[in-house]
This record gives structure tokens, C-alpha cells and sequence, in this order.
């Protein structure tokens, strides 16, 4: 019998928004839950009958919690930054602390920015730190950028979420997401009770994006009557890894010119690359603008949004939640209405900015903190890279794993192929195949990781991703380890 008293509170699982029931972020899912479960256990001196002792977050970009270190100029310009008194004893920071010219030079530019990095900045960002992105657009692409279409913002994830708010208007308004997919996207989707219009990406052809499978996704969805309004493109790709070459790029403009369709190019992983070079939108965008293709004026009022941020490359800050997005080709109207939107959130942390400030103007040659900041920065990078092959080598040499060669970004996302009876068991326990493997590699090994079904897979195909963040390669031997006995144990 149903109970007749009144409900104790005002809220309950039945009444709360049902779309943020419906989003998915299986990054910080069960798996992820359960890891954290494991590492209180340890850290209280329990689990002694834990098959391991320690517990490997290869779950998540999350570079500082694993060890990497921050680079020096960084956190020296941010600490004078959150204590300017400091700078009133510069003999003790040089002398005594070693901080070098160009790191007090840089905090005092800074603070004229800002004034204080406890005060609220302008809503789009502070005006100098948008020069200098725009600066480093310029250097990067060489085309010039504006500093009034830079928008900074609490690292990619809020960009993405405050041009998904003014881009989905109905729910019917869909937007092409690469599958599989860093899952920000469906489940920021989902927050606005929109549609995901999925194009997969080409696993044979080193992940790369397949144009007519993004033109086939796009006309089903319009037959279904979905108003599909943008496309995504993360550039390297997360999970996959993939740097785009300029054609692919050109491929998807053309796209956007035919169908008025937004760009949205994110591209936080642009220094995170192993093999060639990183090529952005925005060039792509203005080298079609200055071509033959633009004749006609096909590519003019292309609207792009490229991101970028300091969660990742070398610069690993993503707990200080920086990014920033630029913006070109909008409608004069929309952009206001997007200063409106970011204005209600007052302004991004304004310690976040100035990161961003110094990620896109890093100490150049000549300059005092040089030397350290390259010695960092490509030490980083070369433990990136090697860790990365480690793990490819291992993956190369597991049955039924296989995997692309890395590229960029910091994931590996291999398939694997399981036996009947692994699927079978799977199924038993109500799990997914590639969810039970890592459950029970969790279990077996302490490394988290995250099955392929978080990002999205082509049915029938069954993948997870791995960070190669974790220092050290010991852990790779526990996978390999895990793998065989899991193989043996369904045979
Ligand atoms: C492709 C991609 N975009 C955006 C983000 C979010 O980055 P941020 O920390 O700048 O919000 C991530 C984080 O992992 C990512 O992988």
C-alpha cells in the first residue's frame, strides 16, 4: 500500500530536472567511483588483501594528479600573483627564492591587467590577456585575430557549455558529435535536452573523419526532421588520438559552408601531438577564405568557435579551470547575446586567465626563465611520448588487441576482441563486455580505465581508453599480466 504521509523534502529523484538524469559521463562513472573506493582504502593502511598496492587513475586527462610537475614560471608568476606583497621584497625573490626577472616583470603586467586576481574581470576576459591570445592565434595560424573575439572562459568544458545553450534552441535542434567522443558533449547535449546527431570516425583510417559519413549522418538526421545546427571536431581527438590533416579539415568548412552549420573545433590537445604537425580551423578557415574556392564568397560567413585550454599539453593546470574560445563569422546580434550569457556567470577565475595569459606567451628565448621552462616543457613532452609507445608496444603484443599508433592528444583507445564466454559472464552480471573487463581489470590490478561504451562504439566493436599519463611503465606490465589471465580464464 502506497504511504499517505507528505514528502519530508521539496526535491526527489522523481522531480528534479530529468534531463540532467539522462546525461552520462562515464570518465567520472562507477568505474571511476569504485578506483576512489580502493585508494581510501589503501591511504587508511586497509586492503591488505588487495591484489595490489596502489591505484592507477588512467581514467582521466588529469596530468598533476599524477605527478606531473608543474612548469616553474607558472606557478612563480601565480604565486606573486595571489600575494603581490611579495613583490616588495624582490632582493629575497631573487636571492632567496631564485625567481628570475621576467617572472616579476611578467606578474606586474599582469596585475596592471587584472588589478587584483580577487576581483571580478570583465565578462569576456581581462583586455590584455585577450591581446595576448589574439597575439598567439596570429603567431600560430598567420592570419591576424581580434582580441574582442576571444572569449576566456573556466577551461573548454564552460565555452562548450555556453555555446551549446545558445545554440539549442528547441529539442529538436541536433548537433554532430564524432563517436566515439569525449563524452562533454553528449551529456552537455542531454543537459539541454537536444539531439545528438552521431557521425563515426574511420578506426581503419587512423580514426580520422570520414566527410561522407558526417554527410550521411547529417542528411538521416534532417529526414528525421532534426534542425542540425553545428558539427564538432576535436582536434587531436579524445579518445582517439587523431591529428587532422588540412584536407580533412577543409572538408568539414566545406560542410559547414553548404549547410550553415556552426564549427565547433575543439582543440585543447594542439601541443599534444607526436606525429606532424597540429593544424587548426582557423587557418583552414581563412587559407579557404583567400582561395579559389572562395569565389563566390562561399566561406564568408562560416561561423567558427575553436577552444583551447590549460588542462592539458605541457601546461597540465586544469584544477585553475582556463581556456578560451574565438569566435569568427557570427552574426553581430548572436555574439551579443552570447556576451549576455557570459556576463551572467560575472567572469571565468581570473587566476584561470592569467595562466592562459602565460601558456600562450610562454618565456621565449633570450629571456631568464627560458632555459628551465624549455628543460619542462620538453621533458614533459619526451615523457609523453615515450610512455605512450610503451603502452602501444604492450597493446601490440596482447591477443586480440589492437591498436592505432599514437598521435597526439594523451589516450590510447584500443579494441579488443573477448571471448563468448567473457561476453556471456559479462551479460550474466548485467554489464556491458568492455565495462566488465575493466571492472575486472580494476579489481585485479588498481589501474582505472574506461570502457569504450563511455565514448561510443561502432556496434558491435568493443574498445577502452587509457591515459598514458601515469608515470613509470611498471603498470603496463599489469595490464598485459591481467589480459592474458582474463583471456585464459574465458577460453
Ligand atoms: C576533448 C576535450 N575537450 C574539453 C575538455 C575539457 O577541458 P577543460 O578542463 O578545459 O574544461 C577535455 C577534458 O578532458 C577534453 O578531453
Amino acid at each position: 500500500m502506497l504511504s499517505e504521509s507528505p514528502p519530508k523534502r521539496s526535491l526527489n529523484i522523481g522531480n528534479i530536472n530529468a534531463n540532467v538524469k539522462e546525461a552520462k559521463y562515464a570518465v567520472r562513472g562507477e568505474l571511476a567511483i569504485k578506483s576512489e573506493q580502493y585508494r581510501a582504502q589503501l591511504a587508511k593502511g586497509e586492503g591488505k588483501d588487495l591484489p595490489f598496492d596502489t591505484v592507477i587513475a588512467a581514467n582521466i586527462g588529469n596530468p598533476q594528479q599524477l605527478d606531473q610537475k608543474p612548469i616553474t614560471f607558472f606557478r612563480q608568476v601565480t604565486s606573486l600573483l595571489e600575494n603581490p606583497l611579495l613583490l616588495e621584497h624582490e632582493d629575497v625573490l631573487k636571492n632567496g627564492l631564485g625567481y628570475k626577472e621576467d617572472v616579476i616583470a611578467r606578474a606586474k603586467t599582469l596585475l596592471k591587467d587584472v588589478k587584483s586576481v580577487g576581483a571580478y574581470s570583465q565578462s569576456q576576459g581581462a583586455p590584455g590577456i585577450r591581446k595576448s591570445v589574439a597575439k598567439f592565434i596570429e603567431k600560430r595560424d598567420g592570419y591576424p585575430a581580434e582580441p574582442d573575439n576571444i572569449y576566456l572562459c573556466a577551461g573548454a568544458s564552460s565555452g562548450v557549455n555556453c555555446l551549446m545553450n545558445i545554440i539549442c534552441a528547441t529539442p529538436n535542434t541536433g548537433v554532430l558529435v564524432p563517436i566515439p567522443q569525449y563524452p562533454l558533449y553528449t551529456a552537455t547535449l542531454a543537459l539541454m535536452n537536444a539531439k545528438v546527431v552521431p557521425y563515426y570516425l574511420n578506426e581503419e583510417n587512423a580514426w580520422g573523419t570520414n566527410i561522407d559519413g558526417i554527410r550521411d549522418a547529417l542528411k538521416k538526421a534532417q529526414s528525421e526532421g532534426i534542425d542540425v545546427r553545428a558539427v564538432v571536431v576535436i582536434n587531436p581527438g579524445n579518445p582517439t588520438g587523431a591529428s587532422l590533416q588540412p584536407e580533412n579539415i577543409n572538408s568539414v568548412l566545406e560542410l559547414c559552408a553548404e549547410e550553415k552549420l556552426v564549427m565547433l573545433a575543439d582543440e585543447v590537445y594542439q601541443t599534444n601531438i607526436f606525429e606532424g604537425e597540429f593544424h587548426s580551423f582557423k587557418k583552414g578557415l581563412r587559407d579557404l577564405q583567400k582561395s579559389e574556392k572562395n569565389k563566390d564568397g562561399k566561406f564568408d560567413n562560416v561561423e567558427l568557435a575553436s577552444l583551447h585550454s590549460i588542462s592539458k599539453g605541457m601546461v597540465g593546470e586544469c584544477g585553475h579551470r582556463g581556456g578560451y574560445y574565438e569566435m569568427v563569422g557570427f552574426d553581430k546580434e548572436v555574439v551579443a547575446q552570447i556576451y549576455k550569457f557570459v556576463s551572467i556567470m560575472l567572469c571565468p577565475p581570473v587566476i584561470g586567465q592569467c595562466i592562459v595569459e602565460m601558456m600562450v606567451n610562454p618565456p621565449s628565448e633570450g629571456e631568464p626563465s627560458y632555459p628551465l621552462y624549455r628543460e619542462e616543457y620538453d621533458g614533459i613532452m619526451s615523457g609523453l611520448y615515450s610512455r605512450a609507445h610503451a603502452l602501444y608496444k604492450a597493446f601490440s603484443e596482447m591477443e586480440g588487441v589492437s591498436c592505432q599508433p599514437p598521435q597526439g592528444s594523451m589516450y590510447l583507445f584500443p579494441t579488443i576482441t573477448l571471448p563468448e564466454k567473457a561476453v556471456a559472464a559479462a551479460k550474466e552480471k548485467g554489464k556491458g563486455p568492455d565495462e566488465y573487463y575493466c571492472l575486472r581489470l580494476l579489481d585485479a590490478t588498481g589501474i582505472c580505465i574506461v570502457p569504450g561504451s563511455g565514448f561510443g562504439q561502432k556496434e558491435g566493436t568493443l574498445h577502452f581508453r587509457t591515459t598514458f599519463l601515469a608515470p613509470g611503465t611498471e603498470w603496463v606490465g599489469r595490464i598485459t599480466k591481467f589480459h592474458k589471465e582474463f583471456l585464459d580464464e574465458y577460453r
